[in-house]
């Protein structure tokens, strides 16, 4: 069994991928060729965002959108501990702070009830994740930043395609960032990542830094980065948006069916595992579908013995880096974050996993539990 089935998408697909892979390698222009444009568009109408600018990675997305908000050296941005590197990486690579505010023990969020607390003078942006394909608590959180002026930006790398009370993951603030990394909910052949944002002058910046800040050929109000989008991967995401409402649709039902089983199989001990817990005015995509359990190092051996891949998204909060030491953050700072860190484990989860497969799995869980 695969952890994520990217070859079973690959066969249904392969047909249009093939084609549009070949009609780049045919028209020869590999960077901002006009799949890039069309993608754009695609991608915008699909969010539901007047601007979509696609990038080379969700990181460098991050980067981009913090550039274009003039963020630097003595400005803070606020992000939540439990999440990958990437997201504080980000804030940091820019010459801003990283703060942290600890997460919602239910959703793995940045708590909005923590946020007020952690907002100062130098606080320049609030950037929240939509942890494992669920979305944060934007009205909550944007009411917070509204009111003392600071844009939000959404790291949607996990939650392309979630809603949240209706509307897109990408379009729930100022400026939405998301990563096309092949295990992602929309993956490419490679990296790639996207922004979307309302804000005209903004779309503007961030094409321009994700082209070395150049406004018109080689002059350069701003430095950028070599921040594009290849052809050949917007091509491969082009022929995977064809089939992505269904994907979408198989990963709601499948973690649905997950959490039914696996809820069935424990109804003896309802507290040796904790499964996802889904705000009722969410739908999760399930970038991970992540349990907690008691002993994880256990588990996660008689999980591998018994053939089931497990992966651990993550192990570490991030003010617990070693490259963060300097912020002076220690274990019990963020009680919540830590925890969570020490007891996650996530499941094989994609859209083309078989009922038997799942039953297979959560067979593997309840034995591994003990
Ligand atoms: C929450 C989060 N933020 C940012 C990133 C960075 O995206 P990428 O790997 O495309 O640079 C990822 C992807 O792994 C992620 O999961």
């Amino acid at each position: 069994m695969d952890f994520i089935d990217l070859k079973t998408q690959y066969r249904r697909i392969k047909p249009s991928v093939d084609a549009r892979i070949h009609q780049v390698l045919d028209h020869g222009a590999y960077v901002m060729g006009p799949e890039v444009t069309e993608l754009e568009q695609v991608l915008a109408k699909y969010v539901g965002n007047k601007h979509c600018v696609s990038v080379a990675s969700g990181t460098d997305a991050l980067m981009i959108a913090l550039m274009a908000l003039d963020i630097g050296p003595g400005d803070e941005v606020i992000t939540a501990p439990f999440t990958f590197f990437a997201s504080a990486e980000v804030i940091a690579l820019v010459g801003a702070t990283p703060v942290f505010v600890d997460v919602d023990p239910r959703t793995y969020n940045l708590d909005p009830a923590q946020l007020e607390a952690a907002i100062t003078p130098r606080t320049k942006a609030v950037m929240p994740v939509s942890l494992y394909g669920q979305c944060a608590d934007f009205d909550a959180i944007n009411a917070i930043a509204c009111r003392h002026n600071l844009p939000v930006v959404e790291d949607a790398a996990q939650s392309f395609g979630a809603t949240y009370k209706g509307r897109k993951s990408g379009a729930l603030s100022l400026i939405g960032a998301t990563s096309f990394f092949p295990s992602k909910p929309l993956g490419a052949y490679g990296d790639g990542g996207a922004l979307f944002t309302d804000d005209d002058r903004l779309a503007k910046l961030m094409r321009e830094i994700r082209l070395h800040g150049q406004d018109r050929r080689y002059h350069h109000p701003r430095l950028g980065l070599t921040g594009r989008l290849d052809s050949i991967q917007a091509a491969v995401l082009l022929a995977k948006m064809e089939i992505f409402d269904d994907e979408v649709a198989a990963r709601i039902r499948l973690g649905a069916r997950y959490s039914e089983l696996l809820r069935a199989a424990f109804a003896d001990k309802p507290d040796a595992i904790r499964i996802p817990y889904i705000e009722p005015f969410n739908t999760c995509v399930y970038a991970q579908y992540t349990i907690e359990v008691a002993s994880r190092d256990i588990f996660e051996t008689r999980m591998k013995a018994l053939g089931v891949p497990t992966a651990i998204h993550y192990p570490i909060a991030l003010h617990l880096q070693p490259v963060f030491a300097h912020l002076g953050l220690r274990e019990g700072h963020f009680p919540v974050s830590e925890a969570a860190a020490s007891r996650v484990i996530s499941l094989p989860m994609h859209p083309y996993l078989t009922e038997e497969q799942q039953a297979e799995v959560v067979a593997a869980v309840r034995e591994a539990v003990g």
